[in-house]
């Protein structure tokens, strides 16, 4: 068996296909019930990730046939460049032979020489991924809560009293939106209200705030398209000053069939408090019902901790589904439990 770097951006048609197909298996396992994107899709990703970020990748080949990859995520922005984020698979019949351990050893050395003092992942809590980063002395640093919403059984006259009962309590704001592409007068406002999305709990994350600027909009914007994918925008104004208060999104891909994401929700500490939260999701909620009727379940991700935003998504019906851990370990740290056990 061979691990060997796996250059997405070049690779022959062929040789991104069996990745592909690789990351397919292996994300119906770790996600049953998710719409897995066309390849078509997962090339733009592949092939076009965004211009402040380096995904580097490898993969464990044995007679030709991939049995396990690795990655790293770099990003070069102006906040958490001491960060790198990673993932690993293995081929289920291989594994418990640290295969996974050898993928992450080239892994850990690209965070190195980049100066990545940090390292992080995702895993499903209670599986074999939260097992294997715990076992490498990886620490929980946070849990995130995925839950759903079952369109079936939204209360219809509930959202329209939150809807009517924000008109009184914040009768001097007033809601704009926009799909897909943000109107360039709204553009510079529009990427201070996403920020506030820094005031999330981020529990004992190791992770600065983070800061996002118009052009990076505009690029994400142009990569949605190219990945077929749509976004719906609701926000809220204060009218006599004009500033917007909050905001919230909702994703899909026009490959999903009854699917969609709901994205951040935040509103800004000066204006909570006022039902605004509420108003937000329950304006964006009767729009979906109305507009997208094939939408069977949303989907959501929340701090485990963060509860104003849990009680509006319980009361709006979003139930749990699973939880995620988010690990963390400092890159020498994990170089010292790779080398012990390859
Ligand atoms: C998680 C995964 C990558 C592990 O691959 P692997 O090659 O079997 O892992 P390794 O053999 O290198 O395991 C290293 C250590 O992790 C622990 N570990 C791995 N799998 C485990 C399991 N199913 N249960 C308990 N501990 C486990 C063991 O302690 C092992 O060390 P040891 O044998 O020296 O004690 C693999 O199960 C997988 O691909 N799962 C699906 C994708 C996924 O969940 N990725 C997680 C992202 S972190």
């Amino acid at each position: 068996m061979n691990i060997e770097p796996f250059d997405a951006a070049t690779a022959s048609d062929a040789d991104l296909r069996a990745y592909y197909e690789f990351d397919c298996a292996i994300e119906r396992e770790t996600e049953p019930g998710d719409p897995v994107p066309p390849f078509d899709v997962a090339a733009v990703e592949f092939r076009e990730p965004p211009s402040w970020e380096v995904v580097k990748r490898w993969l464990a080949r044995d007679g030709g046939e991939i049995v396990g990859r690795s990655l790293l995520e770099l990003e070069y922005v102006d906040t958490n460049r001491h960060l790198g984020w990673f993932d690993v698979a293995v081929r289920p019949d291989r594994r418990g032979d640290h295969v996974a351990t050898r993928l992450l050893a080239p892994v850990v050395d690209a965070a190195a020489a980049d100066g990545r003092t940090v390292l992080g992942v995702d895993a499903v809590e209670d599986t074999a991924g939260a097992a294997f980063v715990a076992a490498l002395g990886l620490e929980k640093r946070a849990v995130e809560r995925r839950s759903r919403l079952l369109t079936a059984e939204v209360d219809r006259t509930m959202l329209e009293e939150w809807v009517a009962l924000a008109r009184q309590r914040a009768s001097d704001y007033s809601l704009i939106g926009f799909d897909d592409a943000c109107p360039e007068e709204l553009l510079d406002a529009y990427v201070g209200v996403t920020e506030i999305m820094n005031t999330a709990p981020r529990e004992e994350l190791d992770m600065e705030d983070w800061h996002d600027t118009p052009a990076r909009v505009r690029e994400r914007e142009a990569r949605r398209a190219r990945r077929r994918r749509h976004q719906w925008t609701l926000m809220v104004r204060h009218d006599p000053t004009g500033a917007l208060a909050g905001f919230t999104d909702i994703g899909w891909g026009d490959w999903m069939d009854d699917l969609a994401w709901q994205g951040g929700t935040a509103v800004d500490p000066a204006h909570r408090e006022k039902g605004i939260g509420r108003w937000l999701k329950a304006a964006m909620l009767l729009r979906v019902l109305d507009e997208r009727p094939e939408v069977a379940r949303i989907d959501t991700w929340n701090a485990g901790s963060n509860r104003p935003m849990l009680a509006i998504n319980v009361a709006l019906g979003f139930r749990p589904v699973k939880h995620y851990g988010t690990w963390q370990i400092a890159t020498d740290g994990l170089l010292a439990a790779v080398t012990k056990r390859v």
